[in-house]
């Protein structure tokens, strides 16, 4: 006899409302009406009796340990079975320690930190008694536009697989970190960030190439690294949505990946195929939904109210849906819940390890590490002597931890006035050119040097806050020209959650890109601007000269018609009224050190399939500062049967330098690095002329030849 597993027999005894309650998510406020959780979007009326709500599997967002206890146990009391309820909650930078958006933690290139920023967002949430949290963001991002790509790495594929393998890694890492891990659950599949015209919700429509080769891999690496859930993205892919799209959720999750892990809808995403145009009602989402591989809906219904009629007529089979939910108690057992079903929740320990010193130490060097310097004409690190004027909306504002931190509060952080205060010799945040007095324009005029804190507001990024016009808001950039034109230097800083245009930005003597940083934003700035720590920040996207440039990234085709400025030939790729080229590149950043690149040396100029090719390069920095540099190594795969990008990011290296010091920095590369996936989702690989291009950014680079031969 096969002996059945603690699942299996568990299952064998629920009855099958009881099932199908464990593949519904619903918000804490329905059983605890109080509820402190903040819970994202509109809850339609789910029409829920009160049985029905105690046989739930799981609830998102959740207030506090004590809510949690509080909710297990009511649960606990009223359900029929004493299966408990798994708590799930959007953790994006942080719990109560909030560190850089993920758009910056991706300009620190450094998956080392994400992983801390994860483990330590884990140990957080744990406390609170969170068991799974919706992150990361695997999705790629190459429209500005789009707010959400404050939530995500950025537009290359393998900067974005690392940083979600490092955060999933962070977050699970149950071996190596054992309590205060939990589980993780990798969003969107698939596609989300290729929304057409950065519109929020919007169709997306990409080749099969573009979707293995650029979109899917990030997915893939989060659920080799360890992800157990991954939820459904809002948009179609082919016309038909995420939620429901038998290709992504069994043909590529569970027969191309071979992957177990539990499948969710995002927040009323099976309700919402109906106004997609691919269901009738609620009856046909279910069944849609069932047989697709949707294994849990959230904050819908649909589920709780159909699945057990397409049961008992027939349409599902009872042990196709006891299979789904074997992998969701299973997950409940691994978390240990049948053990102690209020796992984690500590209302003591919360409160002395959330914003603990280490915690916002590690959120500072999170923070120090992503931003990126855009420019600097000489003018940092200040010298600490010179008298400055810091003006513009964030001079002294709150608001700086970014979006989409709902148990992180900005009023408990300090401001870049009480910061920098005894540098300043005037302060302050009107960002309206005209409010400004005579006698604050002389002040400001004679400062040694301006600090200008400007940008784009925390609630203009996020879910549902695109954007078609990405230049800073509320006329700034007036406010940019007047302090031009008065200060004797100039500091920009930058706050968005998106690249912004900034064109008319670039004159000035120093110009830092913030992001937002977390809970030591001001601290953080404050240190890279006296030389305390040295940026090192490289941008994970390309930031365009204007809209009309967009989606711009620098892993482009070649077209049959590149642009060449020496040509005479009209008829080339290119606009009439633009550059092609960003304003600034992908894999740029600046540092105080001065890095020059020499040497660039192949251990062979022509390699077979199962040679690797030994690389390595002499970085010496040429002055007194220290700090790291990005050593970034990108390939070009001349001519392959289908068309290669004409610059590829394949690895690279966050490397740390002494003043003066010269280093040689090596890399491999293999059969796997010189492959590509085609529009199967084949890795494919062919004989050919390569270049490997090492560099400081992706348009300055070394470069050499070499050739790869099959045997
Ligand atoms: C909608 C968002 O798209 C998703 O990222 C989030 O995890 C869920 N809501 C739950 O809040």
């Amino acid at each position: 006899m096969i002996k059945q597993t603690k699942a299996e027999s568990i299952i064998k005894n629920m009855s099958l409302s009881e099932k199908i309650g464990q593949m519904t998510q619903l918000p804490p406020y329905i059983y605890i009406h109080n509820s402190e959780a903040v819970v994202y979007g509109t809850m339609r009326n789910l029409q829920l009796n009160e049985t029905q709500i105690y046989t739930a599997g799981s609830v998102l967002g959740i207030g506090s340990p004590k809510e949690m206890i509080e909710l297990q146990k009511k649960y606990l009391d009223n359900a029929t079975h004493q299966i408990p309820l798994l708590f799930m909650a959007d953790i994006i930078h942080g719990y109560k320690t909030i560190f850089p958006v993920p758009i910056a933690l991706a300009s620190s290139f450094n998956p080392d930190i994400a992983r801390l920023v994860a483990r330590i967002s884990a140990l957080e949430a744990y406390t609170s008694g969170i068991h799974i949290v919706f992150s990361p963001m695997c999705d790629l991002t190459r429209d500005p536009r789009w707010g959400r790509v404050v939530e995500g790495f950025g537009e290359d594929v393998l900067l974005t697989s690392s940083m979600s393998e490092a955060m999933v890694e962070g977050y699970t890492n149950f071996q190596k970190f054992g309590e205060g891990s939990v589980a993780c659950c990798i969003k969107h599949f698939a596609g989300y960030g290729a929304c057409e015209a950065g519109r929020d919700y919007n169709t997306v429509d990409i080749s099969r190439l573009s979707l293995y080769r650029d979109y899917l891999p990030a997915y893939k690496k989060a659920l080799d690294a360890g992800a157990d859930m991954i939820m459904t993205s809002f948009n179609t892919l082919d016309g038909v949505p995420a939620t429901i799209n038998k290709f992504l959720l069994r043909d590529v999750l569970r027969e191309l990946w071979l992957c177990k892990a539990i499948t969710i809808a995002d927040y009323d995403a099976l309700n919402q195929v109906i106004e997609h145009g691919a269901a009738f009602d609620q009856m046909d989402a279910a069944y849609k939904g069932f047989k697709a591989g949707l294994d849990i809906e959230m904050a819908s219904s649909v589920y709780m109210n159909m699945l057990e009629k397409h049961v008992n007529n027939g349409n599902i089979e009872e042990s196709a849906l006891d299979e789904v939910v074997k992998r969701i108690i299973d997950l409940k057992i691994k978390l240990g819940l049948f053990d102690n079903p209020y796992s984690g929740a500590n209302i003591e320990k919360e409160k002395q390890i959330c914003l603990s010193e280490e915690h916002l130490e590690a959120s500072k060097k999170a923070a120090l590490e992503s931003v990126v310097m855009l420019e600097n004409k000489q003018l940092l690190p200040l010298k600490g002597t010179e008298k400055i004027a810091l003006i513009g909306p964030y001079a002294n504002n709150r608001s700086l931890i970014g979006p989409w931190s709902w148990m992180g509060k900005d009023d408990i952080h300090l401001t870049l006035s009480e910061v920098f205060d005894k540098h300043l010799v005037f302060v302050s945040k009107k960002s309206v050119l005209s409010d400004y007095t005579k006698e604050e324009i002389e002040e400001i005029r004679s400062a040694d040097v301006v600090i200008l804190a400007i940008g784009e507001d925390a609630s203009l990024s996020g879910e549902a806050h695109s954007r078609s016009d990405i230049s800073l808001p509320n006329k700034q950039e007036d406010l940019y020209s007047f302090a031009r034109s008065i200060s004797k230097k100039l500091v920009t800083l930058i706050f968005a959650g998106r690249p912004l245009l900034l064109n008319k930005l670039s004159d000035s003597d120093a110009l830092l890109y913030c992001w937002f940083l977390g809970s030591q934003s001001s601290e953080a700035i404050y240190d890279l601007c006296f030389g305390f720590a040295n940026p090192s920040g490289k941008l994970p996207m390309s930031f365009p000269r204007n809209v009309g440039q967009i989606p711009i990234y620098y892993n482009h085709f070649n077209t049959g018609r590149p642009f060449n400025k020496a040509s005479k030939n009209v008829y080339l790729s290119k606009y009439l009224d633009v550059k092609n080229e960003p304003l600034y590149p992908f894999g740029f950043g600046l540092s105080y050190c001065v890095f020059h690149y020499e040497d660039l040396k192949l251990s062979s100029y022509s390699i077979t399939s199962k040679e690797k090719l030994d690389i390595s390069v002499k970085i010496t920095n040429k002055n007194n500062y220290r700090g790291f540099e990005v050593v970034q190594v990108y390939i070009r795969d001349y001519v392959a049967e289908i068309v290669r990008p004409i610059k590829e990011l394949k690895k690279f290296k966050k490397v740390w330098f002494e003043g003066f010091e010269s280093k040689v920095v090596d890399f491999e590369l293999n059969i796997d690095d010189l492959s590509y996936l085609d529009d199967s989702g084949n890795s494919r690989c062919e004989n050919g002329k390569f270049s490997v291009m090492v560099g400081t950014s992706s348009i300055d680079v070394l470069s050499e030849d070499f050739y790869f031969l099959i045997n």
